[in-house]
């Protein structure tokens, strides 16, 4: 598909209808939301052949054969690529572009570009900390507990105190300004008359992706005096702020392995602990976390435990901003450090042993929200405890497992001594302002599907909306999808949805994964969905998933008693105790996932 650019290659798929164009060629029939036809493509008696509006895809049960309009133009016109797509512009009324290499290549490849300055900068600040005019970045590095080898660790960088210092690096290095002020490096002078470096005399801190790519900064002034006392860089095509969570890249493992996640708002709040040990951390640089970024740490873990110093810890409202967390169905425990610490200051002042022990004996967010309550309302008078209680059940309507929000209603009933009936009504109350549940039946047909039939359900589904490819990527790797195919698709769907191309929709995914073959497969996993009512969607890919990863740690666990076995028969210590040590971890997983799912065995 060399040439034409894909945002063009969309823009066309859009624009036509699939259903219109074949029904040109062949009779097609309704059939419910779909249309039916003969296949054209073999010869049969009943039809079997299917185009589907919404999904811009045709696929034959009979055959195989299937793809976008593209696919269906090449096979029955006998065209090649190129001509096909000329048809369907010239149709759509898109202009092709003549000569679009230097333009469009030119856009395509902003984002790389920027994340080559990005690198760059931080090579630049980087050496400049270990030179004479960073002697006194690194003494107060120093002076906080951060060591030479952590500069190197983290990358930390000193950007001189000059207005041109940066600019000039690059633009040597033959990087034009406007490209520098494009990534957040550059100011433009009031008078637009030229540019000035955006970081001066402060401290770096290089922002990374969790993929390990520098995609901003954070700089901070060592005088006590200058205001603000961190400068960011702004938003730009590779920076979106929250999207991502500092020190992700270095952590994201611990936080696997610990299967936990503290989430702390400073820079140094995260290199501090990270240093003396504590790795399962991240930081949300002083806001509050967004559902992106919720997302972004489910892929690693589903405990998370929030840190907050003294002036934060006081606050409803800081705390109602972790009921999104919970609505994403997530453990959520509360530490509050006290005494106007950060974790930085409570280490240094502390030690880590006692940071663990905090977070050891973190608060469920129940438990800390209620004392919070209790402070702020006199629960002698009933008029505070019903306040107590609407402000609780806020939080408890949140959560998704009716078993533990049930356990939940039942202990806030004792603790504001009152009838668990009317807190229910209560909720039930709440509840029915957004109703619209449709129960789904566990015993359908779809939801017996062999093994094999379930990862091409559970893909077809994930094509469907990005909500559902994100869930699918918050919970499984390419490689737990056993067919090999499906394994290199779920990879390219990731990817396509880690560049923001917002709707990975079928036909569009398609034109990015080249041959015929891969076109005949996609449309078979949207055509095994189709008849997957809307309202059970969800439902239906929770249960794909949950089933999924069940057959996974179970095959992994399988596997790990072969392992014993052999590691046991060299008497291979370290190795049997990594094992075990993974099997305990797959068992309280596997425990977890299933109370998650409801108890479905
Ligand atoms: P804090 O004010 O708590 O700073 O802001 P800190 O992290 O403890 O910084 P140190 O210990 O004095 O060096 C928490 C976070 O909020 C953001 C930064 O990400 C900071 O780490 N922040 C704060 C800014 O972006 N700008 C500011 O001026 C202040
Ligand atoms: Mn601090």
């Amino acid at each position: 598909m060399a040439g034409i650019p894909q945002n063009i290659l969309d823009d066309i798929i859009n624009k036509v209808d699939i259903v219109e164009v074949i029904s040109s060629y062949i009779p097609l029939k309704k059939a419910g939301r779909n249309f039916r036809a003969v296949c054209p493509f073999h010869h049969e008696k009943t039809p079997s052949f299917m185009v589907s509006s919404d999904k811009q895809i045709y696929h034959c049960f009979g055959c195989g054969a299937g793809g976008n309009v593209f696919n269906f133009l090449m096979r029955y016109e006998r065209l090649e690529f190129p001509e096909a797509v000329e048809a369907m512009a010239r149709k759509a009324g898109v202009a092709l572009p003549k000569f679009h290499s230097a333009e469009t290549r030119k856009i395509e490849s902003l984002s790389s570009q920027l994340h080559n300055i990005n690198a760059l900068a931080a090579e630049f600040y980087h050496k400049n900390i270990f030179s004479d005019a960073g002697g006194s970045a690194r003494a107060y590095l120093h002076k906080r507990g951060i060591t030479d080898e952590n500069i190197k660790q983290f990358n930390l960088g000193f950007a001189p105190d000059k207005w041109d210092g940066l600019i000039n690096f690059l633009r040597a290095g033959g990087i034009s300004v406007s490209l520098i002020e494009k990534a957040g490096l550059a100011v433009s002078k009031s008078d637009k008359m030229g540019f000035y470096d955006r970081f001066r005399n402060r401290i770096i801190f290089p922002i990374y992706e969790i993929r390990g790519r520098v995609i901003g900064f954070g700089a901070r002034t060592m005088d006590k005096e200058v205001t603000p006392k961190y400068i960011n860089s702004p938003e730009t095509q590779v920076y979106i702020k929250g999207k991502h969570l500092f020190g992700l890249n270095l952590s994201k493992e611990p936080i696997g392995t610990a299967d936990y996640v503290a989430i702390v708002e400073g820079y140094l709040d995260f290199i501090t602990p990270y240093i003396n040990g504590f790795t399962s951390i991240a930081a949300s640089l002083g806001t509050a976390l967004t559902t992106d970024q919720i997302r972004l740490i489910k892929r690693y873990t589903h405990n998370v435990v929030m840190v907050y110093d003294a002036d934060k810890a006081g606050e409803l409202a800081a705390l109602r901003s972790l009921d999104l967390l919970i609505e994403e169905d997530l453990n959520v425990k509360v530490v509050s450090l006290g005494d106007e610490l950060d974790p930085d200051s409570f280490i240094r002042k502390n030690g880590i042993s006692a940071f663990r022990k905090k977070i050891d004996t973190a608060q469920t967010l129940f438990d800390y929200k209620l004392g919070l309550l209790y402070r702020r309302y006199n629960r002698e008078t009933i008029e505070d405890r019903a306040k107590i209680a609407k402000e609780m059940l806020f939080t408890i309507n949140k959560i998704k497992n009716e078993i533990v929000k049930s356990e939940y209603v039942k202990r806030l009933a004792s603790e504001l001594r009152v009838k668990e009936e009317s807190l229910r009504l209560e909720l039930k109350n709440a509840k029915d302002k957004n109703a619209g549940f449709r129960g789904f039946e566990l015993n359908s047909q779809k939801f017996k599907a062999a093994a094999g039939q379930l990862e091409k359900m559970l893909v077809g589904l994930a094509m469907e909306d990005k909500e559902s490819l994100n869930k699918l990527r918050d919970n499984l790797k390419p490689s737990d999808f056993k067919d090999g195919r499906l394994n290199e698709l779920v990879g390219i769907m990731f990817e396509l949805g880690s560049q923001g191309i917002e709707d990975v929709c079928a036909s569009a995914l398609i034109n990015r994964c080249g041959d015929s073959s891969a076109a005949e497969l996609v449309s078979e996993l949207c055509a095994c969905v189709l008849d997957v009512h809307s309202d059970d969607k969800e439902r239906v890919l929770n249960d794909c998933i949950e089933r999924l990863k069940s057959e996974r740690l179970k095959a992994r666990r399988v596997a790990i008693q072969e392992e014993l076995k052999a590691a046991e028969g060299r008497s291979d210590e370290t190795k049997i105790s990594q094992l075990m040590e993974e099997f305990r971890g797959l068992t309280l997983r596997q425990r977890s996932g299933l109370t998650k799912s409801g108890g479905i065995k």
